[in-house]
């Protein structure tokens, strides 16, 4: 794996601090199911997000320019997509997600263009087999724990062209501690509220760069390069 010396963090140590100050603020509150999470929140969720327009602008320019077919995981309302279609307006694009409100949005924006939505979950969906140019995703896939990461890896690897790229940008845990005590919290979570397995919550698990390219590399992908890191949302480029 290539790293360009990457801090996921300007400052673990305040990163910490303040992230066990929060759990326990919430330590009594009950997840929150994935797609109604994001239906309350859709209209102050593009200010929410702002903080990350630089990162948002790096992604697009990671993406390769000869990207003709662009398979958009967890796509929202399309913030990465903005940056994207200003690069490439012809880009053809098939969003998912779970949300049909965050796609509507999406829509309103974007309906013009080569862009197809379906309100789906990811890890269900059959993406097909070497059909895309590039799988992407945004922010979306730190919500999973490692073993539904892995097969999710494996479909992107194999509906992914010869050559083709997987480029993710997402939280990723600044140590191990992070992603042990968050993942902690979830099961915990879980467990306390009676959560059925089959059921999203909103609640973020990150891996640590080690592990989340540990998974990347087992799924069959041949370069993986973490390429950068702005205010936490850390991009990895990843070739079959
Ligand atoms: C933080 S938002 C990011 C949206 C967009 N990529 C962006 O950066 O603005 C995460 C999105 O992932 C979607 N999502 C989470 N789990 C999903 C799943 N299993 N299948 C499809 N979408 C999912 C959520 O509904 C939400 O719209």
């Amino acid at each position: 794996m290539k790293t360009v010396e990457l801090k996921i963090r300007e400052n673990t140590e305040q990163h910490m601090q303040e992230l066990k100050q929060w759990l326990l603020e919430i330590a009594d509150s009950g997840p929150e199911e994935m797609s109604a999470f994001f239906t309350a929140r859709i209209d102050g969720y593009e200010q929410h997000m702002s903080v990350w327009q630089p990162a948002y602008q790096r992604f697009a320019q990671l993406l390769p320019a000869d990207s003709r077919s662009i398979l958009d995981l967890g796509c929202g309302t399309g913030l990465e997509l903005d940056e994207i279609f200003k690069r490439y307006p012809d880009a053809k694009v098939f969003g998912i997600d779970l949300c049909q409100d965050m796609l509507d949005r999406l829509q309103q924006k974007h309906g013009h263009r080569n862009l197809e939505t379906v309100c789906a979950d990811y890890c269900q969906y059959n993406f097909g087999s070497e059909k895309w140019d590039s799988v992407i995703s945004f922010e979306s896939l730190h919500h999973f724990l490692p073993d539904k990461k892995r097969q999710l890896y494996r479909k992107i690897y194999d509906a992914l062209k010869k050559g083709g790229v997987f480029l993710l940008g997402d939280y990723i845990a600044c140590c191990e501690e992070e992603e042990q005590l968050l993942r902690q919290v979830y099961t915990d979570k879980r467990e306390k509220f009676k959560i059925p397995d089959s059921q999203f919550i909103h609640f973020d698990i990150p891996l640590t760069l080690e592990h989340e390219t540990g998974l990347l590399q087992d799924a069959g992908f041949a370069s993986i390069t973490a390429a950068d890191s702005i205010n936490g949302a850390t991009i990895i480029y990843a070739v079959k």
